[in-house]
């Protein structure tokens, strides 16, 4: 049975003590609902020890983001065991903008893979094509992706029990620009296929979410999509009322 999540990854926004409002606002509010979906949001490093305690039940910690090495001299990192230490219980690894603007390629992400499966985090594995692909049409976005999963076979099929994949098309994040419901969930049951085959039978029950410009508006036609376990949202994460609407969506 695969899990219903939302979650927020807030990018670089918010100050430490704005975060903390931000959850202490979500929180409140689902005080009033039940615990069908998993809800879980990812501030920024320097907001982890505060914000740690104000989740709560309800809430997951997460990180944008973890180092490839364990530990040592690499000044500005930080490492899966620190994450987990501050109370984090999930981590993002290869979002677009990572992969883009820090050049992380395939053999980084397996580096930070690996040591967040070591440091029992859970992992967001983000997939997705750019506009020059997709403009090459559904089997051309289907190699890209196929592609970017590839590297999770290298791992222990045991990895699926502490994994959910992200498709998040790169032209569709923060332009507004969604992908058409149907495209989402003709992308995210192609994942959802590939991982049956490639992780065995866990691999059935790794969610699939999608991302790029999900709001509060386009939720609930996404999430109703087969194939789609819910969202990992950026912009609309940032204010407690659209990002509970969105939870509302399923
Ligand atoms: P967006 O970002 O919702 O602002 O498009 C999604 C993401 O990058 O995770």
């Amino acid at each position: 049975m695969k899990q219903k999540i939302v979650a927020g990854n807030w990018k670089m926004n918010t100050t430490p003590s704005e975060g903390t409002g931000l959850v202490a606002s979500i929180s409140r509010g689902l005080q009033e609902r039940d615990d069908s979906v998993r809800v879980m949001v990812f501030p920024p490093l320097t907001h982890q020890a505060v914000v740690s305690p104000k989740c709560g039940q309800r809430i997951e910690l997460g990180a944008q983001d973890c180092s490839q090495h364990p530990h040592g001299a690499y000044t500005g990192e930080v490492s899966a065991a620190m994450l987990k230490d501050c109370g984090c219980r999930l981590v993002i690894i290869g979002h677009s903008e990572r992969r883009m603007y820090h050049g992380e390629d395939q053999e980084i992400l397996s580096g930070k893979i690996a040591q967040a499966l070591k440091s029992g985090l859970e992992i967001i594995f983000c997939v997705g094509e750019q506009e020059s692909v997709r403009m090459q049409g559904e089997q051309a976005a289907w190699k890209h992706v196929q592609a970017q999963l590839e590297l999770l076979t290298a791992f222990d099929k045991s990895l699926a029990s502490s994994l959910i994949v992200a498709y998040e098309p790169i032209w569709a994040i923060g332009t507004g620009k969604t992908a058409r419901p149907e495209d989402a969930s003709w992308m995210c049951s192609n994942i959802d296929r590939w991982l049956e085959e490639n992780l065995g039978a866990a691999g059935k029950d790794v969610p699939v979410l999608y991302g790029g410009s999900c709001n509060a508006k386009n939720a609930k036609e996404l999430f109703a999509q087969p194939g789609v376990c819910g969202g990992l949202i950026g912009g609309a994460s940032l204010k407690a009322e659209d990002f509970l609407q969105i939870i509302d969506s399923f």
